[in-house]
């Protein structure tokens, strides 16, 4: 009894098997079921805590704040200032790039002209007075 189970603890350490990596199938298996199991992230909330109201008010606001924050958060948006063409464009990117669900198209307008109509480009905006951009 006590020698088989000698034998047992040094055939686990490898040794009755010659050259075998430490490790064992088994253990090397294991990490592999781990990575099938859905990501940790899956259903977490958003890595900001901005609320609807951290964006100005306007038509269109809700569906924007939902639809686009669920990545990031508003400051990324606010710091952009577009036409309702680019900003159309920045749409597709978060679409084709950044993987955004498909977004219904008469939502799509809501959100371009919320958009559009509150981060306009800043022609006048910003560098106007500032003395180190004349
Ligand atoms: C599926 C995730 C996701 C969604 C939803 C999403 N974005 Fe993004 N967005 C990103 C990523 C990723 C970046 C790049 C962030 C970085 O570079 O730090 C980004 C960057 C941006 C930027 C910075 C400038 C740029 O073009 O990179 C703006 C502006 C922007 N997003 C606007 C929006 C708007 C408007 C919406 C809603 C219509 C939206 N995002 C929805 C993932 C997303």
């Amino acid at each position: 009894m006590g020698a088989t189970f000698l034998l047992l603890a040094f055939d686990r350490a490898g040794h009755l098997r010659g050259k075998q990596p430490a490790w064992t199938p088994a253990i090397a298996v294991a990490p592999r079921v781990a990575d099938a199991k859905p990501s940790p992230d899956a259903g977490k909330p958003p890595p900001h805590n901005d609320k609807v109201e951290d964006m100005p008010e306007g038509k269109g606001r809700e569906v924007t704040f939902y639809t686009c924050t669920a990545c990031h958060g508003v400051a990324l948006i606010k710091a952009q200032g577009l036409t309702r063409d680019l900003w159309d464009n920045t749409f597709d990117t978060m679409l084709e790039k950044h993987r955004m669900p498909p977004v219904k198209a008469d939502e799509r307008a809501e959100i371009l002209d919320y958009l559009a109509e509150q981060f306009p480009p800043r022609r006048k905006g910003r560098g106007a007075g500032n003395p180190f951009l004349k």
